[in-house]
């Protein structure tokens, strides 16, 4: 039986290099809208001794794609899919976004999955671009819909891109639909994981096929994001292509679920431009990354209880530190005073959460119960690149303690008066 791979999109651009790329003994099947493109790129793999045929698909009209799935399993076993099918945003407006590249997506993902066995891939080609999407305008609670319901799916992702005004919309879609391509290939992936069928996705950067070219052109967003990458250029479809070719062959056998970026460093260059504020990255930052909220309470176990009716679980046992026992050095308020706690905290969310319950009056974090009048957010744990810099700021220490036998332990320094918010320091290392 003939190994085969269908590769939407496959008239052109990455679809079509990956074709080039592909083992003489695969069957190819090119699947897009431009039949006369894709007889082109027929001819042109036939004369590279494939073999190949043509077969027309809309990928955003369910019906199209589950004939293209029935063709192909007619013709052998499906190995691969490399679903290359895409359209930006220079070519289109956001809703034709949405339809092509995120429900596009969901059509070929599970009609295909249907017609696949052991030892086959699904590969999806995500972007580079969702790493400029800010996240808390990420509606990730919306892709479920993709799948449910695709109208609303696309009325309510309308609705969240149309809020930053017609000049973005595409573009945002854009970026979201790809975000949606990430999500949904690691959903595929827990779902037909047990199946033998591998989901994997890359994240290309600016690649000059002519869609890289259109965007490139345009505004050139995409360039700039090119250009703040590692190697700060554009790349060839090719060099994407070889690593597509590797995910979707069985050398790649335990691969799947991820999104594996082929994008010269533009993520990371533009993360870590974002890291120093787009600003000069050897300026002071006494805030250089939030990594946990602490909230004080005066009853630990009840509160704890309530962020897991609320859905927030994963506590970590709960820490009893009698301030004799743990600490040296303990100060409240800039002087010397010891004092204990309760805590326990979840990395549920990505970020933090702690829980603080005072075991005596004697700390910060009482005197906070008693102000507050009960339990609320107290501190934000951060990050600074010059700990230095911060304890010259000369903000009153209201609580800090270091840990015995460890050279460090944390400080929480006064920023109220600017800030509106306690900032702690952990770890914070202690030089003498
Ligand atoms: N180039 C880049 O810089 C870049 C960067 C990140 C991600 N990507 C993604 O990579 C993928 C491949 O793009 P490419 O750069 O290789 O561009 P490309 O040459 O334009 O390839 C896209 C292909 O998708 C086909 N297509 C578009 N809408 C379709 C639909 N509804 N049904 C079936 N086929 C459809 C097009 O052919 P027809 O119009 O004839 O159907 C075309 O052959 C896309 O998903 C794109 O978003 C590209």
């Amino acid at each position: 039986m003939k190994n085969v791979c269908v590769i939407t999109g496959g008239g052109s651009g990455m679809g079509l290099s990956v074709a080039k790329l592909l083992e003489k003994d695969i069957y190819i099947i090119l699947a897009g809208r431009t039949v006369s493109k894709l007889e082109g790129a027929v001819e042109e793999l036939k004369a590279m001794g494939k073999e190949v045929e043509a077969y027309p698909c809309d990928v955003s009209d369910r019906e199209s794609v589950k004939a293209l799935a029935a063709h192909a399993a007619g013709v052998g076993n499906v190995k691969m899919v490399c679903h290359a099918a895409g359209v930006s945003p220079t070519m289109c407006d956001a809703a034709a976004v949405f339809a092509v590249d995120c429900l596009g997506t969901v059509n070929v993902n599970e009609e295909f999955a249907a017609v696949m066995g052991e030892k086959s891939c699904v590969l999806n080609i995500s972007s580079s671009a969702p790493v400029m999407l800010p996240r808390a305008n990420v509606p990730r609670n919306l892709y479920p819909l993709a799948d449910k319901d695709p109208d609303a799916f696309v009325k309510n992702m309308m609705i969240t891109v149309n809020l930053g005004g017609p000049d973005f919309a595409s573009g945002m879609a854009y970026s979201l639909a790809k975000d949606f391509v990430i999500w949904y290939t690691k959903t595929e992936a827990m779902k037909y994981g047990r199946k033998g069928i591998r989901f994997v996705s890359v994240g290309p950067g600016t690649i000059l096929t002519d869609m890289g070219k259109a965007e490139a052109a345009d505004g050139d967003m995409a360039m700039q994001l090119a250009m703040m990458g590692a190697l700060g250029r554009a790349g060839e479809p090719e060099e994407v292509a070889e690593l597509m070719v590797f995910l979707l062959s069985d050398k790649a056998s335990y691969i799947t679920g991820v999104d594996i970026p082929c994008d010269g460093g533009s993520q990371t260059g533009f993360q870590r431009l974002n890291e120093v504020g787009f600003g000069d990255p050897d300026a002071f930052r006494p805030i250089s990354a939030i990594k946990q909220i602490g909230i004080i309470t005066d009853d630990l176990e009840k509160t704890k209880a309530a962020f897991e009716k609320y859905g927030i679980v994963g506590w970590m046992d709960v820490q009893v530190t009698v301030g004799e026992q743990f600490f040296e050095n303990a100060i409240c308020y800039d002087k010397p005073q010891m004092f204990s706690v309760k805590s326990t905290t979840t990395s549920m969310l990505g970020i933090e959460l702690e829980l603080v319950e005072p075991m005596d009056e004697h700390s910060d974090y009482a005197a906070f119960l008693k102000k507050n009048g009960g339990p609320g957010i107290h501190h934000l744990s951060v990050e600074t690149n010059d700990i230095g810099a911060v304890e010259a700021l000369g903000k009153q220490v209201v609580v800090g303690a270091k840990i015995k036998g460890a050279p460090f332990g944390y400080k929480y320094f006064d920023f109220q008066d600017e800030l509106g918010l306690i900032l702690e320091y952990f770890p914070y290392v202690y030089n003498k």
